[in-house]
């Protein structure tokens, strides 16, 4: 007969951790209003202020505030006199919280676990049936997505990210042909028009309300070398110098497939720039990860789950370096290069070429 001993010392430290990942699952709520209300943006500005000065200067009601700003001074975020009854936001904090912050802004984040709050039922669900969970059970992803990703492409996508691929800066220049796959609001397509002139952009997603948004950027910039469809990219055909994907193929039904028609519609010297989860493909490898948690469950609440919500290979947002490499080569590109970019911590860029 098997018996367990425990060890108290480690039962009580370990509980003593689940309270504490129970707090900070609340915060993380907190701090997602905190953003959403533009509370943290207004504090970051104020001097120590009283609820009722931070109500009026946000336009939001007394009593929602003076809570929330308990659960913010008790988690550690506002800081708190009781002399004069007001609230700081540390400058230190607000350097992780406000909209000021662009890709640093970790409180934008927290709102994603709203939304998969959301799908709970669904995801609970699939786990004893299997399947998955629909595109169309996540309201605001689209909108969320943009908001996460724009800060990273405004502040590097140009300067940084495209200057991965050796001459490709200077081709954009000159003028080629590019395919952006799974756009979704198409915010990234939109800064290398206007950047590029010369060059033509094309971007595609299945989300129509994605292209709606994007269609409706390139129309205020008044870009006249960009077009956006909604389509499936099992349909990616045509001849392009550049094809590009950020944070998608993990999410996609058919991975392997998009990949292969990526590579057969390039033209020679053409090149494919990968944007994805920055990860290893090895569990074991994982268990340093600064958001290794957070990409796992992304992973559970959406990326593998609306793969496999269509018959899908349900890869998961964790799907690593390794499996991203063997999935190029094996569709032909036997030329890629990983490389990162500094204020982006969730990816790493993938160059691929095929030798000709
Ligand atoms: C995580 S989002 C990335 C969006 C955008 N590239 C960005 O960086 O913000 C993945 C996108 O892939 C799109 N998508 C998923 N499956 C697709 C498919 N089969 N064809 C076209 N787009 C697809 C989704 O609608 C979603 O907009």
């Amino acid at each position: 007969m098997t018996t367990h001993t425990t060890n108290p010392a480690k039962q009580e430290e370990f509980a003593g951790r689940m309270v504490q990942v129970l707090n900070d699952a609340c915060l993380g709520h907190l701090c997602s209003l905190g953003h959403r209300a533009r509370l943290f943006d207004t504090m970051a500005g104020l001097p120590p202020s009283t609820s009722d000065q931070i109500a009026v200067t946000t336009g939001l009601d007394e009593r929602y505030v003076r809570e929330w700003l308990g659960g913010m001074t008790v988690g550690g975020i506002v800081e708190y006199t009781p002399e004069d009854g007001t609230y700081r936001l540390p400058p230190e904090h607000a350097a992780s919280l406000t909209r000021a912050a662009g890709p640093d802004n970790l409180a934008s984040f927290m709102q994603d676990l709203a939304l998969i709050g959301i799908v709970e039922d669904e995801v609970f669900q699939a786990f004893r049936e299997g399947g998955g969970v629909p595109y169309s059970s996540y309201p605001r992803f689209q909108e969320l997505q943009a908001e996460e990703t724009a800060r990273v492409y405004d502040a590097a996508l140009i300067d940084a990210v495209i200057p991965l691929a050796p001459g490709l800066t200077e081709r954009l220049r000159e003028g080629i042909d590019s395919l952006d796959i799974g756009t979704g609001q198409g915010h990234a397509v939109n800064l290398l028009a206007k950047a590029f002139p010369n060059s033509r952009f094309r971007g595609v997603d299945i989300s129509e309300t994605g292209i709606a948004a994007a269609r409706r950027e390139a129309e205020g910039l008044g870009l006249q070398n960009v077009r956006f469809d909604v389509s499936d990219t099992a349909e990616v055909s045509g001849d392009y110098d550049l094809i590009t994907a950020f944070d998608v193929i993990h999410d996609l039904a058919r991975p392997a497939q998009v990949l292969a028609s990526v590579a057969a519609a390039l033209r020679d010297n053409g090149t494919f720039l990968m944007g994805d989860i920055d990860a290893s493909s090895k569990l074991e490898e994982n268990l340093d990860h600064p958001l290794g948690p957070a990409l796992y469950t992304f992973s559970v609440f959406y990326c593998m789950t609306v793969s496999l919500g269509e018959g899908g290979a349900g890869l998961g947002t964790v799907w690593g370096r390794q499996t991203a490499q063997r999935m190029l080569a094996e569709v032909g590109f036997d030329d890629v290069t990983v490389r990162q970019v500094d204020g982006d911590i969730l990816n790493v860029y993938y160059v691929a070429r095929k030798k000709r």
